[in-house]
């Protein structure tokens, strides 16, 4: 197979919201994409950015009183520790915000411009005469002209559903002063759609060409219209001062449309990535480059992606999308997500109740397929599966077998002639599956094929184990041979399984790696002519003893999620913290002495990530962590049993203190200690955690 040079995007999200499981869908359905191409050796790169510019950015840096930058900042560090806790893996995580951003948009203006394709017009357009601004039509609000609902943005009612322009509003009111807004004219530059260039190229590219889901390029053709008809409008590509973005170079005051630089944004996070990596970007972005770009992006946003941006690309002399990849919204329980429902859960909340990432990995795996139809997140139905699938199918394949392997075996699988007669039993058992049928469901995006195949084998495994019942052979001494093949297949198997669902949960695949003291799994290359033995791990091979790679969901979880997304209008929530701290009335330990800044700064502070937590057997208070500060591994016995569920730090940051002296203790060797706060009552104890953004290793000071 030769060797694929792809390049993958997700959209980029506003750098004024939280991210939220609506937002989820896509980077998960494009992080899987990636990791399953990664996989299978091919050369990808996966990049995104924060999407920073316009007008609500610079409103809501005004309210907070602080700078559009420092905003920016702060959210893209949100966005980042949102991401890595799902464990969306870009290769590159920018800004639009950046130099190359605003070099690639005055690039192609420059190339548009000079085509002929940019044209400056004057137009009327309501105005703020308090706030000295134009009004975009989500910030003019009145009365439909329909229904005469009150308090309707300008572009939309959403009492009748009737469309209109804000000028059509009765009575309208600037939604940023409350003025009376006027009608002022002001020149603005568009770019020519309806120029005969780019409604021809965009028949060809959109309508007809292989680029979009049939369904997409249905909506093109309705969109662009017949050959003689001429749908396309030009488009505004400026905004007038005041504007957070770029200014147009050769057009003081007026900037570039938000929607202009943030496709473009893509170019700019690539960039930024091949200066840092040495990769050949023109090679990715030269008309008929041989490398692939593609576009994951949700269905609303379909008009900018499958026409605008194609048709700047093309007549700015780059090369098209190989393929826009285009999903449906996600709805909670059946119904729009709704903050007074709780069910507009953000990521963050999600991860702070200790909710496994990979649970809703698999679950809207389980659920995507190729087309734009919308995914329910039904709740109950999340349990349940996740709960089942699993647990109760996949991680229970090695969680009956594993420990007599250990125990009985000192981690050895079957060799020689049992190794022989295991291959065969695999053989027969599996002779008609074929793993080809996963790999082209996840080329093809439809990951709940996929996943029904993976569970069908999971199905087959488990009833082997079943009919074969391991723990009863266990109970007759005699049958030690039967027992080794028996549990060594369910390892096997489990192992066979576990490269397959490493795309969806690949946090569990590190751990399975680990305990399978195996090298990291690939994407598995079995021509026709290859039994499924050939997957299997080699005769003799040696496991690590089992721990526990995944607990089931708690309802009580779900509610408890539910309710810390529900917004109620009393308490409110600016009350809710000055109540909580008139509660806290515990003793405070006495300070202690004074130390210097020398005296401190001998204490190494590192952030780390627990990559591994485990119980350790026979000691009463502790945990055994393995902590990761950057490229270095160590080893910490921390006194946390009593308020820590082992499974459930797994992947969280701490602090550490890295320069520590190792300690003998009875269970072994300590190389540092992390930082936890209370230890009075048990129970009542809380490690650090840094801000989100942070990374293994860095210094804390
Ligand atoms: O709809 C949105 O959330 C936009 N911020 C997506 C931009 S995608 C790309 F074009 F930059
Ligand atoms: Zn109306």
């Amino acid at each position: 197979m030769s060797k694929r040079k792809i390049l993958v995007t997700s959209a980029l999200p506003y750098a004024n919201g939280s991210i939220h499981l609506g937002h989820l869908v896509e980077y998960i359905q494009t992080d899987i994409w990636v990791r399953f191409q990664k996989m299978r050796g091919h050369e990808v790169y996966y990049v995104c950015a924060d999407d920073t510019h316009g007008t609500p950015i610079m409103l809501r840096a005004e309210k907070e009183g602080i700078t559009p930058e420092a905003l920016i900042a702060r959210v893209h560090s949100e966005h980042l520790g949102d991401f890595n806790g799902f464990h969306i893996q870009f290769d590159n995580y920018y800004s639009t915000h950046s130099a190359e951003t605003r070099h690639f948009s005055e690039d192609i203006y420059a190339k548009l411009k000079t085509a002929g394709l940019i044209t400056v017009r004057s137009i009327e357009q309501l105005y703020d005469p308090v706030k000295n601004m134009f009004l975009p039509d989500r910030f003019v609000k009145g009365e439909c002209p329909k229904c005469s609902a009150k308090d309707q943005y300008g572009d939309s009612c959403e009492v009748c559903g009737a469309a209109y322009t804000p000028t059509e509003l009765k009575n309208p009111y600037s939604a940023v002063s409350g003025a009376k807004p006027i009608s002022k004219s002001s020149e603005h530059y568009f770019f020519n759609l309806s120029d005969s260039r780019c409604v021809d190229f965009l028949r060809r590219w959109a309508c007809e060409g292989d680029h979009l889901q049939p369904e997409a390029a249905n909506k093109m053709r309705e969109w662009v219209g017949e050959v003689g008809e001429n749908k396309l409008s030009d488009w505004d590509i400026s905004r007038d001062a005041p504007y957070f973005g770029f200014e147009i170079p050769d057009a003081p005051g007026k900037y570039f449309y938000v929607w202009l630089d943030a496709p473009v944004g893509y170019m700019g996070s690539f960039k930024n990535l091949c200066e840092r990596e040495k990769i050949q970007f023109d090679k990715f972005w030269q008309p008929q480059s041989e490398t692939e770009l593609y576009h994951f992006i949700g269905k609303d946003i379909l008009y900018f992606h499958a026409l605008f941006w194609p048709a700047m690309l093309q007549n700015a002399g780059y090369r098209t999308p190989t393929k826009i990849f285009a999903h449906g919204f996600l709805t909670v329980n059946g119904e729009k997500m709704s903050k007074s429902r709780g069910t507009f859960i953000t990521a963050e909340s999600y991860l702070r109740q200790s909710l496994n990432p990979e649970w809703l990995r698999y679950y809207y795996a389980a659920k995507l397929n190729s087309t734009l139809e919308d995914i329910d997140l039904n709740l109950e139905d999340f349990v349940a599966r996740v709960n089942s699938d699993l647990v109760g199918k996949f991680i229970n394949i090695a969680s009956r077998c594993a420990g007599f392997i250990s125990k009985r075996f000192e981690g050895g699988l079957v060799d020689g002639t049992q190794y022989q007669i295991l291959q065969q039993m695999v053989n027969e058992r599996f002779a008609a599956w074929r793993p080809d049928v996963i790999e082209h469901a996840f080329e093809a995006r439809e990951y709940s094929a996929a996943i029904r195949q993976i569970m069908k084998f999971a199905d087959e495994a488990n009833e082997m184990i079943h009919q074969l019942a391991p723990w009863e052979i266990a109970k007759n001494p005699d049958r030690n041979d039967d027992l080794q093949r028996t549990c060594s297949l369910g390892v096997q198997l489990f192992y066979l399984l576990s490269r397959y669902l490493k795309p969806i949960l690949p946090a569990t695949a590190q751990q399975i790696e680990a305990f399978l003291n195996c090298a990291p799994l690939t994407w598995p290359q079995l021509r026709d002519d290859q039994p499924v033995s050939d997957l299997l791990l080699p005769a003799g091979h040696k496991i690590n003893t089992y721990q526990h790679l995944m607990i089931r969901i708690d309802t009580k979880q779900i509610d408890a999620l539910i309710a810390a997304n529900t917004q109620s209008l009393a308490p409110t929530v600016q009350d809710a913290p000055i109540k909580h701290a008139e509660k806290q009335q515990h003793a405070v330990a006495p300070l202690a002495e004074i130390i210097s800044i020398d005296d401190f700064s001998k204490i190494d502070l590192r952030i780390a990530k627990i990559v591994n937590a485990e119980h350790v057997p026979g000691a009463e208070k502790l945990l055994k962590l393995t902590l990761d500060i950057g490229g270095e591994q160590r080893v910490v016995f921390a006194g946390i049993k009593s308020a820590y569920d082992p499974q459930l730090l797994k992947g969280r940051l701490t602090v550490m203190v890295a320069n520590l002296a190792p300690r003998q203790m009875k269970f072994g060797l300590s190389e540092g200690m992390v930082l936890a706060a209370g230890g009075g009552n048990p129970g009542e104890l809380f490690i650090l955690s840094p801000d989100t953004g942070a990374q293994p290793g860095m210094r804390v000071k």
